[in-house]
């Protein structure tokens, strides 16, 4: 299958160019250099250079913060990028695997959110996430929309800059005398290499609508910091760190974990247990 991915370089893009290489797939890698999801005819123009028969998008306007700011960027970005996508993909009739986030929900549900869950999103990001999603659903025939969430890759995230968790919790335990986490946020943290290896098995299936791929089980950040250290032998004491401890300027959902549901229904579902997942991140790592 002939697969363009955009955001290639990104940290979720660069795991699913090397997984799909490595599944014989032809993969043409479109970085922002080349393309523009916001500029309509530039992204008709390259695409219908390439002809794929599938583009997975990973593009996205994703600093958190600057979206409160930047909210016509944010909208241009996540929904209208969508949008163009979506109509391209009826014009020149590829399939579009559309990523989004659990940042489309509010996290007061407290239990793990189905793909038909309302969302409700608490922040810019969200709401631009979620009308990317309504964008690709109404218009694309063929497409798949793809809810991920906790991310972590071996290239950090580019929006965010930095270090992704798993590296800032390697860094902090080998620099500080103390690291503190809080315990009161749940989530599933996904290695992008684990998401890069779900959408290779669907894209051998006809699965459209939406999906949730993240691991499996949840834990609070402060569980997922002590097994980072429990396997990076890190002695350094972890400790609780008190809601409201850390400054934060834009709201989040306090509650991310996402329920394969749809994957599991159809026989697709192959993500594994999170700490699996951080095992074989680390044994890269370390
Ligand atoms: N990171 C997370 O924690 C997280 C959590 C849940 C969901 N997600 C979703 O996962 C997806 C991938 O995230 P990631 O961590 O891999 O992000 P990333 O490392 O920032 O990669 C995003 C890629 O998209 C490119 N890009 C940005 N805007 C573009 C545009 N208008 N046109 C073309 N390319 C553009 C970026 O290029 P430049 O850097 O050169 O601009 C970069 O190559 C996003 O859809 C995000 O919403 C991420």
């Amino acid at each position: 299958m002939k697969v363009a991915v955009i955001g290639a370089n990104g940290q979720l893009g660069s795991d699913i160019t090397s997984i799909f290489k490595e599944q014989n797939h032809q993969v043409i890698e479109l970085n922002h250099d080349v393309i523009n999801i916001v500029d309509l005819d530039l992204c008709k123009k390259v695409l219908s250079e390439v002809q794929p028969d599938l583009v997975i998008n990973t593009a996205a306007y994703h600093n958190v913060d600057k979206c409160e700011i930047e909210t016509v960027k944010a909208f241009e970005g996540n929904a209208l990028g969508a949008r163009n996508l979506a109509i391209l993909s009826n014009e020149q009739g590829f399939k579009l695997y559309h990523i989004s986030t659990d940042y489309v929900f509010s996290g007061s549900k407290q239990a793990p959110y189905l793909e038909d869950d309302a969302v409700c999103p608490v922040n810019v990001y969200g709401n631009t996430k979620a009308s990317g999603e309504f964008f690709v659903r109404s218009i694309a025939a063929n497409s798949l929309v793809i809810r991920v969430s906790a991310i972590y890759g071996k290239n950090p995230c580019r929006a965010k800059g930095g270090n992704n968790f798993v590296n800032l919790m390697l860094k902090l335990g080998n620099e500080k005398p103390e690291v503190r986490v809080v315990a009161h946020e749940f989530v599933s943290p996904t290695p992008t290499m684990d998401i890069a290896r779900q959408l290779a098995h669907i894209a051998s299936s006809n699965l459209t609508g939406i999906c949730h791929a993240t691991s499996e089980s949840q834990c609070s950040w402060y569980e997922f910091a002590q097994e980072i250290f429990r396997i990076a032998g890190i002695k350094t004491p972890l400790n609780i760190a008190q809601p409201g401890e850390f400054a934060v300027n834009t709201p989040r959902p306090f509650y991310s974990v996402l329920e394969n549901n749809l994957l599991k229904k159809n026989g697709l579902n192959i993500m594994r247990d999170w700490r699996e997942g951080l095992k074989d991140y680390l044994s890269q790592q370390l």
